[in-house]
Order: C-alpha cells, then structure tokens, then sequence
C-alpha cells in the first residue's frame, strides 16, 4: 500500500500543496514550526478520517479561511484510489469520498491505512491506561471499524447507567431500571473485551519478535491483558458477558456509592513487561523507545497479515532519537516492502538506505523537494 500523491488546500499552515511521493522512503526535513508534522498529519487524516492531533477540525483550517480539503492518490492491493476529505467550517460539514463519491467513515477506513509514530506515544508505557486502551482500540478499527461503533454504544450506555446509579440516590423506584443497563452494558462490554484480548494477544506475539530484533536478543517483551473481571483466558462473548453481569452485581453496593460503573472495559488495561518487570514502573528512555517501536512494528506486521499488504509508516521527529545500530536495523527492515515518511529536523541523522528516497525541505508551509542527502 503507498500514498503516490497529496494536494492541500488551506490545511494548516499550508495554503496549497501539490507533492508526488516515492514509494519507499520519504525524508521531510526541516526546521521547528515549519509544518513537518501537519504534512504527516495530513497523510495520516486521509487514511483514518481524522487527525491524531485535535478532534477539533476547525483547528485543521489554515487561520483566516472558512474550509480545507485534502486529497490523495493510493495505491493498495486492490488498484488506485482517489481518497478526500474536505470540511466547511461555517457550516461544520464534513464531507469524505473514495473516487469523488462521499461513503461513511466506515468504508472509507478500508481503502488506506497508516502506522504512526510521534514522540506522543513514549507517554503510552508511563501514562494512564486509556492510552494503552486507545493504542489496542485504533489497532482494532483498522481492522474491524464497525468495532469503532460498538465502543461509542458501550460508552453511550455506561454514560447512562453511571447517571441511572447517581440518581437512584435520591430516587430509589429508579432501582428497578438498573437491570435492563446490566444486560446491555454486558453484552456490548463482552465483545470489546474478546476483541481487545484477541488482538493484544496478536499484538504480543508480533511486539516480542520485533522487540528481540531491535534489543539484540538481550530482552523479552510481553503484553498482557489486565482486565476488571476475572474470566478465562479463551472466554468467548457469552462467558465473558456472564462474569460481567456476575461482576456488576456483586459490585452494584459500591457503584451506588460512588455513583459509577466499576467493572468493565472501560477499566482495561495493557501490561507491558520487559523481563517480567513493569516497563511503566522500571523502563529506562532508551527501553522506552524500543518498546514503542517494537509496539508500533507489531501494528504494521499485524496490518499486514490481516490485510494482505503493509500499511504506510509515519516517523514524525522520534527517527532520530534511535541510535545508530536501530535506526540502521530498522530501515534494513523496511527496505523495498513499507513505503516510510520520516521528518525530523537533522536529517543527516536519517541513516544509509539502499532503496530509492525522496527528500523534502519544508518552510514556512511551503515543500521544495530536495537533492537527497542520504
Ligand atoms: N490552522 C492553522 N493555520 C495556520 N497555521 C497553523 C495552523 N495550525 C498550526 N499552524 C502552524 O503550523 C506551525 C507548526 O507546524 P508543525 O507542527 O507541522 O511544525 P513542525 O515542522 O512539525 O515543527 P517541530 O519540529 O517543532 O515539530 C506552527 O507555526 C503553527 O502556528
Ligand atoms: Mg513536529
């Protein structure tokens, strides 16, 4: 899978962009606030139908104008995609097509997919959960978007029932009403949380090869999937469905306390290990790094045994934060099979590369492409 070429209109700092990309590697150079990550922000916006940084799209509109658009041209297994995006904000309409026809999200979700990759993410392994949770969660869309839906209706219900729990308080008839939010809070819980086990199990298997590689055979990463319920490992939804409601009612005495939900997946949580010790507890910056890394190889691996072809991987700043032996382990890897977008802003740094590369010098929201300096 490749993104061939991009065109902007009024996309962040950009007031329009027309660029051809290589299929291999692509190295975006230059220097602090000159729109290296909008133009990596904008590829990924493509692929996944909004952006990594802000849910907020009027922020995605260059200062000063009303509406942005941003097209591409891709290429996956299947032939060659126009994809586009354009939204109004005066209007907030937002409006996403495949080959100028608008389709739902759902459908767009399939034609392009990215792995990112930002200093944002070292904050998944030290962070709170939902960060995790949220890493396993867009891994999962990719995949299965209508998973993106079941997740909104759980949190849809939880919402209710948490306010069902805190009125019951000052009105007891409401009591009767919690049952029927158990059932649907269970089922819709159990199949989040086989799906998130099944991938983080996956996700495991992939992160711990990529993450031997990358540490030289010194360590040995595992994921685990730490969840509120106690349930079996090869639980199906049904069973998982019962431990939850069986859950919920031995927890109900604390929820009307507190006035929330307590079990659930929405109290999930991934553990990172190396070497059986919490990487969020003991993990050092360098470890930090690989495990990310090893994380986000594993994302790729796993697009690409789901999908038949590899997703395209964005770099933004953290390339050059590698030392040497990775960064040249990592580009021997990718060479010739994963179109790479790196940015950063002390190229030189990028390593030897024996595929074919372009090399961009953004300024000031405008691109020259460039002699490559690798
Ligand atoms: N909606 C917008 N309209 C115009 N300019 C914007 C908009 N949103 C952000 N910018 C500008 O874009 C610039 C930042 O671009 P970007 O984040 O891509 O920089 P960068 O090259 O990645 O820098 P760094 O190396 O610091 O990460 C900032 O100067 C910011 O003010
Ligand atoms: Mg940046």
């Amino acid at each position: 899978m490749r993104i061939d070429s991009l065109s902007l209109k009024n996309w962040r700092n950009y007031s329009r962009l027309q660029l051809g990309f290589d299929r291999n590697l692509n190295i975006i150079a230059g220097a602090n606030g000159q729109g290296k990550t909008n133009l990596l922000e904008a590829i990924s916006y493509l692929a996944n139908g909004r952006s990594f940084r802000t849910r907020n799209e009027d922020e995605l509109v260059r200062f000063g104008e009303i509406n942005l658009s941003a097209a591409a041209t891709v290429k996956n297994r299947r032939g060659e995609y126009k994809v586009s995006i354009s939204f109004s904000a005066p209007s907030r309409s937002k409006e996403i097509s495949v080959n100028g026809v608008a389709v739902a999200r759902s459908v767009f979700l399939g034609n392009f997919n990215t792995v990112l990759f930002t200093p944002g993410d070292l904050l998944m392994v030290k962070g709170p959960p939902q960060l995790r949770r949220r890493f396993v969660d867009e891994e999962i869309i990719k995949l299965f978007p209508v998973y993106e839906q079941q997740l909104g209706m759980y949190h849809q219900v939880l919402r209710q029932r948490n306010f069902l729990l805190k009125n019951i308080r000052f009105n007891k008839d409401k009591w009767s009403e919690l049952s029927g939010w158990d059932e649907q809070l269970a089922r819709l819980g159990a199949s989040i949380m086989v799906r998130r086990r099944a991938t983080i199990h996956r996700l495991g298997l992939l992160a711990r090869l990529a993450h031997r590689r990358l540490s030289g055979g010194t360590e040995e990463l595992d994921l685990g999937y730490l969840s509120s319920l106690p349930v079996r490992e090869d639980a199906g939804e049904e069973e998982t469905g019962n431990a939850m409601l069986l859950a919920l009612r031995k927890s109900k005495e604390e929820e009307l306390r507190l006035g929330q939900t307590l079990v659930g997946p929405h109290r999930d949580d991934l553990a990172l290990r190396i070497n059986g010790k919490e990487a969020r507890i003991f993990a050092s910056q360098g470890q930090l790094r690989t495990l990310v890394l090893a994380l986000k190889l594993a994302e790729l691996e796993l697009l690409r045994a789901e999908t038949g072809e590899y997703p395209v991987l964005l770099f933004d700043d953290v390339f050059s934060e590698l030392d040497g032996r990775r960064r040249q382990m990592l580009l021997l890897a990718l060479e010739g099979k994963v179109q790479t977008f790196v940015s950063g802003t002390e190229p030189e740094k990028i390593g030897r590369y024996n595929g074919t590369c372009s090399f961009f010098t953004v300024e000031g929201g405008e691109v020259i492409p460039t002699e490559p300096a690798v």
